[in-house]
């Protein structure tokens, strides 16, 4: 299945009656399995997630590991860019030259890579291994 038919699908279902800004997200894991997620809101609204951490949840709990390829979409005038938080969740999952195609529900779409969205992400790379500050 196309990626942007499973996100414009998803996107329907997609649980968004305070902002009422429906998203959708698709990702075709390297295993080649496509996963799906939507924005799912709540009355406290930090507790909302957004549509790309869905797919990537329904992505680990199918047992897949990684993002070969990701699309996101919204009923905006231009194509509209993940959050700060998805984007260093996408790339916990992707390498820095997955393609992110960002599409909007009227054919307007815009294609970038991980690393457009996120450059110099914090990696588990920086984490210096060592006591301090342990209890
Ligand atoms: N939203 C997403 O699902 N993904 C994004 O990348 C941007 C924002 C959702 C969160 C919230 O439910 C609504 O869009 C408005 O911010």
């Amino acid at each position: 299945m196309s990626l942007l038919k499973a996100a414009t699908d998803v996107r329907l279902r997609a649980y968004a009656p305070y902002s009422r800004f429906k998203v959708g997200a698709a990702i075709r894991s390297v295993e080649g399995h496509v996963h799906i997620g939507c924005n799912v809101e709540n009355v406290a609204y930090p507790e909302g997630t957004c549509a790309e951490a869905g797919a990537i949840a329904a992505m680990i709990a199918a047992g897949d590991s990684k993002i070969g390829e990701i699309c996101v979409i919204a009923d905006s005038p231009d194509p509209v860019p993940p959050c700060g938080g998805c984007r260093q969740k996408i790339a916990e999952f992707a390498a820095q030259d997955v393609v992110v195609t960002l599409c909007t529900t009227d054919g307007k779409f815009k294609s970038m890579t991980v690393a457009d969205l996120l450059p110099g992400v914090f990696s588990a790379a920086h984490m210096v291994k060592s006591d301090e500050g342990r209890v």
